[in-house]
């Protein structure tokens, strides 16, 4: 069981218009990639792109599937590289709607639930950008299924492309329990407020799931990335407070920036961490 279309269309369905305030101006709604700490979030968010891309050994004439593809920000980057054939997969209709209105060259996505997903051909590479924290459950892990569950993710996967494929996966981290109240309750309203349904995986877990369908070559992590993603986006959310408190309510307003402050410090006490991956298709 993942988070149903329900839960995640109360993630991503605020408006279109709404998350284009606050996050960057294509639309990447997870980590980006600081590499010198110079970058604009912009930059860092194409640097995310790049590394994925080489985790996936990219190159135009292979087929690519990104999981989970959001507004299509990294679709958008595969038609920048000159990608023949991009496609995504998005449970959120508003997404899917809003990446293909882009109409990027060679780039297809689909409002499709991953697990019925049933492609007519096998695909070269795979890419997924923190969908995975839509695959178990709280009370999935709590009942000890976390790590089957991952595996039965990654088999999907495998079964998604070609044998001796590769995958440039990215998801976030849970990692330190806080010890306070307030801190544990600004993560609980995180979780089941803004991303019902979802949770966080423990990098561990990862590494167990990933085997027997794949081989990990490579992986990175990338706390202070997210740490500094996140502070941007809060800054923005705050730029806007009062266009978001006339059009969507007080309650959007306090919610996100609640919801957006916590991450800064779930990301800067070690609660939180970010992980990429180049995996192999065994
Ligand atoms: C945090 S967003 C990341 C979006 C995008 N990868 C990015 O980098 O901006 C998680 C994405 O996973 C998608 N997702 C979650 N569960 C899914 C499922 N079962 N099938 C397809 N997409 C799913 C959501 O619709 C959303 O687009």
């Amino acid at each position: 069981m993942t988070s149903t279309k329900a839960e995640i269309d109360l993630s991503y369905s605020v408006s279109n218009d709404f998350f284009e305030l606050w996050l960057d101006e294509n639309m990447h709604y997870t980590s980006a990639s600081y590499l010198t700490g110079q970058e604009t979030l912009e930059e860092a968010q194409w640097n995310k792109c790049r590394i994925l891309y080489e985790y996936a050994e990219m190159s135009p004439e292979k087929l690519v599937l990104d999981i989970g593809c959001g507004w299509g920000s990294n679709l958008a980057y595969h038609a920048m590289r000159g990608t023949k054939r991009a496609h995504g997969i998005t449970l959120s209709t508003a997404q899917a709607e809003y990446a293909n209105a882009k109409k990027h060259a060679g780039v297809t996505v689909k409002m499709q639930d991953f697990w019925e997903y049933q492609p007519t051909e096998l695909y070269d590479a795979l890419q997924s950008i923190e969908m995975v924290d839509h695959v178990v459950s709280p009370q999935q892990a709590n009942e000890g299924k976390a790590v089957e569950l991952y595996r039965n993710y990654f088999k999907r996967c495998a079964e998604l492309c070609k044998p001796g494929s590769w995958f440039g996966f990215q998801a976030i981290l849970r990692d330190r329990v806080p010890r306070t109240k307030k801190d544990l309750e600004d993560l609980k309203f995180t979780a089941d407020v803004i991303f019902p349904g979802g949770l966080n995986p423990r990098l561990e877990e990862l590494i167990m799931a990933v085997r027997p369908h794949w081989e990990c070559v490579e992986m990175r992590t990338q706390r202070t990335s997210y740490g500094k993603t996140t502070g941007e986006w809060l800054r923005k959310l705050r730029l806007h407070e009062k266009t978001i408190r006339a059009k969507w309510g007080d309650q959007v307003f306090t919610d996100y920036e609640r919801y957006l402050d916590t991450c800064v410090r779930a990301f800067d006490q070690h609660w939180s961490s970010d992980v990429q991956m180049k995996l192999r298709r065994v």
